[in-house]
């Protein structure tokens, strides 16, 4: 439904977008995952026709961006970082002044339904002037599914909103993807990435790295090992260098052994520690957050700039 090839942007001399090549399935709720700076909005404006591409090409629902941007725009949601509403006019005024643009049929009926589902149909007549920051977030949402389009751009969703609003906004975008629509969801919000999404596309100025929150854990780290032992040495380590083992480390009385194929390597590995007096209270497979993963590939990479 989503796919970009090569996408590139620059601002002057300035490279915000570089070489961004991914996709997204019908259906699929993707992250675009980065820090501040890393290229996510510059992205969404260019999927959304809002800019044009400086090299690179993408394809909305099957049109290309700067080819065919109505058919684009009658397909596409968007939540933009400065939702734009009209502050002096009503939550229901906001929305109909939307529809119209967008020449949407039966307004009324539409209106009400987002309304509804956001929650914001008691207070439809206030002045968004009034609504907190949580509301407006919400009524942007509406706006950007009044047109019931099939693929959402939704850019920082839940930034500057209190916990208790980004929790319901999130939970609403789980409930848009039950309804089987496509989602780019960007965020710097690791735990929203991994709570939300089925992949994650991690960006900064280029693609970082792209896949599950569980193979992006895989990929990074292997697997690792953790043996609990009743009689700690840290200098057992030293002797761990088995076919397989990758690095070695003690803390706290336990050996964190990274290795290649736990299966074939961990009952070596068992072994090895029995013959060196180890004794040996648990073996399990270590927790990896994707934290972790995040931190260390952001960091990667800046090394290689
Ligand atoms: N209109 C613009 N003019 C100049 N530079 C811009 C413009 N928009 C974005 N940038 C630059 O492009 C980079 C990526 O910005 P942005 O896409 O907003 O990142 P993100 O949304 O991930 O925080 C930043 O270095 C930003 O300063
Ligand atoms: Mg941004």
């Amino acid at each position: 439904m989503i796919e970009t090839a090569g996408l590139t942007r620059k601002f002057g001399d300035v490279i915000a977008v570089e070489d961004l090549s991914f996709a997204v399935s019908e259906g699929e709720i993707v992250a675009l995952l980065g820090p501040n700076g890393a290229g996510k909005t510059t992205t969404v404006r260019m999927l959304s026709c809002l800019i044009a591409p400086t090299a690179g090409r993408a394809w909305v629902g099957g049109y290309e961006v700067h080819q065919d941007p109505t058919a684009v725009r009658a397909i596409v949601g968007v939540l933009t970082e400065t939702p734009g509403l009209y502050k002096r006019l009503s939550a229901q005024h906001n929305l109909r002044f939307f529809a119209e643009l967008y020449g949407i049929p039966d307004p009324d009926r539409r209106i009400e339904k987002y309304l509804r589902f956001f929650g914001l149909w008691a207070r439809r007549d206030e002045p968004v002037a009034a609504f907190s920051k949580g509301m407006r977030q919400k009524l942007a949402l509406a706006r950007a599914l009044l047109h019931e389009p099939k693929i959402l751009l939704l850019d920082e969703p839940t930034a500057g909103l209190d916990p208790e609003s980004a929790k319901s906004v999130r939970e609403f975008i789980a409930e848009l993807k039950g309804e089987g629509r496509t989602i780019l969801l960007c965020t710097h919000n690791l735990p929203e990435a991994e709570r939300l999404c089925d992949r994650i596309v991690l960006l900064r100025t280029r693609l970082i790295a792209e896949g599950t929150p569980e193979e992006l854990k895989r990929r990074l780290f292997g697997s690792r090992v953790v043996v609990e032992l009743a009689n700690p040495r840290p200098e057992i380590v030293e002797e761990l260098r088995l076919p397989g083992v990758k690095s070695a480390e003690h803390s706290d009385g336990k050996l964190w052994v990274e290795v290649e194929d736990p299966r074939f390597v961990n009952p070596i590995l068992v072994r090895r520690l029995v013959e060196l007096g180890a004794e040996i209270i648990s073996v399990r497979e270590a927790e990896t957050s994707l934290e972790d993963v995040y931190h260390e590939l952001m960091e990667g990479d800046s090394a290689q700039d």
